[in-house]
């Protein structure tokens, strides 16, 4: 069965107020087929691989990697940040049960160069039955290669063979992982030139890691090939990644230039956090693609049903209208829990299900967001599991395409993150950044000194 929009309170109507009239989103049909002619030229000249991965070309290599890796690693960290790590991450959670309660082999995702998570994971770990991941298409971002650094010389220290307990994802051809992983031996699976981070997540960045755990990484390619078939649909009524890309563009122009991203579903966390990359990186540009300032991109608010509404619901709700809420729901659970009969005020619960009532609670929601005139829209998955995940990570991605294509910026670069990168290495004196340290101390010495103990 396939995932289903539903977009009712997304537009104007007695019950929902907010504005946005069915007939602004059919005249975008035109801008819309504009849209998808420019991505699609990008994607057939090879420019944009993304759309050709729900085809499975990275499967079968991530699968019989995975499946060489001995019984004896119990434990897997993967080294990478953003694009290189938040995919896996999503599939693992949506897939794999509650991390901390998982029997048998185990992901880690430590993600940051605070080191909290990682000297947790090495005071604890055993480096012999570890095997150490590390993902990176430049091959040189600075937080994974310091994981990376502290990592290798606990496994030499640990006595374990590199080739053996290192595998890196990485570019085919360039890039310094690339030369280390050839001179060290290390097995690697490869990230096209064609494929950015963020929509890395169905080549072995997200699919080895997953496949090193059992999940069912054809079934999720599969997924997304299905959900690929109804994005490429040329009326943009018919086309989910469109409509979604659609009303974005209608509701910021709206003044909504907030995205609610709200899964009422517990494995879906993590995927509120792969799209808030997705959507941030992706479409807030500074210029437009014809070089025009335009400083566009609508902030992404990853939050949790039911566990939200007791945080950030109340602001969702009264405070200002610059929000436009995505919900995603899950028709039928892989657990759900009865709740017991009993007298008194909780009787009306009694008999139902937590997962009804779950599913009660973001009705009511939507409903009561509606009713002040804040729009909101309802992804609906059957299920969470690898084939609907698929589906909906690759419609979210087509989606942020669309959107970029209709907004007139580029969704695949990020020349933001470059300068603070830049900054990083001069403060710490990498080498062919001195005049980005300099920079750094003439900015540093400019500022006036406001503090208080
Ligand atoms: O989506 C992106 O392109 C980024 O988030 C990258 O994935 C992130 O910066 C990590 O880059 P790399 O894979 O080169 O280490």
């Amino acid at each position: 069965m396939p995932i289903s929009l539903d977009y009712s309170l997304a537009l104007h109507s007695s019950a929902a107020p907010c504005g946005v009239e069915a007939d602004a989103l059919s005249a975008l049909q035109a801008r819309f087929s504009d849209a998808k002619k420019s991505l699609f030229q990008r994607i057939d000249s090879g420019e944009l691989g993304f759309w050709a991965l729900p085809d499975g070309a990275h499967v079968a290599a991530s699968k019989a990697l995975a499946g060489g890796i001995g019984e004896e690693i119990t434990d897997v960290i993967v080294l990478g940040i953003g694009g290189s790590s938040l995919g896996g991450r999503a599939v693992y959670e949506a897939l794999g049960g509650p991390p901390e309660l998982r029997d048998g082999r185990r992901l880690h995702f430590p993600e940051n160069s605070d080191p909290w998570r990682l000297a947790r994971l090495i005071e604890t770990l055993d480096p012999t039955r570890t095997l150490a991941v590390v993902i990176s298409k430049s091959g040189g971002t600075s937080e994974t290669a310091a994981m990376l650094l502290v990592i290798r010389k606990w496994l030499r220290d640990g006595g374990c063979e590199m080739a053996k307990h290192l595998v890196a994802v990485t570019d085919p051809e360039t890039g310094g992982l690339r030369a280390l992983a050839e001179k060290e031996g290390l097995k690697t699976l490869p990230i096209p030139q064609n494929v950015g981070g963020r929509f890395s997540v169905m080549t072995g960045v997200g699919l080895f890691p997953c496949a090193l755990v059992g999940l069912d990484v054809a079934a999720l390619c599969e997924g997304a090939k299905a959900a690929r078939e109804l994005c490429e649909r040329d009326d943009l009524l018919a086309n989910p990644a469109g409509i979604l890309a659609a009303l974005h563009v209608l509701h910021t122009d709206a003044g909504r230039n907030m995205t609610v991203f709200m899964p009422y579903s517990d494995p879906l966390r993590a995927t509120a956090g792969w799209f808030v990359q997705l959507w941030a990186e992706s479409l807030g540009k500074r210029f437009s693609k014809t070089g025009e300032r335009i400083e566009v991109g609508a902030t992404p608010i990853p939050a949790i049903g039911a566990t939200d509404q007791h945080a950030q619901v109340q602001l969702f709700m009264e405070g200002p209208k610059d929000k436009f809420t995505w919900f995603v729901r899950v028709g039928e659970r892989a657990q759900d829990l009865t709740m017991p009969r009993e007298e008194g005020q909780n009787a009306y619960l009694g008999g139902r299900t937590m997962g009804d009532l779950n599913a009660a609670q973001q009705q009511a929601t939507a409903l009561a967001l509606a009713k002040d005139g804040r729009p909101s829209l309802t992804l609906e998955l059957p299920k969470v599991d690898a084939f609907h995940l698929g589906q909906l990570l690759f419609i979210l991605e087509a989606a942020t395409a669309f959107a970029g294509e209709l907004v007139g910026i580029d969704a695949f670069d990020q020349p933001g993150v470059e300068l603070g990168k830049r900054l990083a290495y001069g403060l710490f004196g990498r080498e062919g950044f001195e005049k980005d340290a300099a920079e750094i101390q003439e900015t540093l010495r400019s500022i006036p000194t406001r503090r208080v103990e």
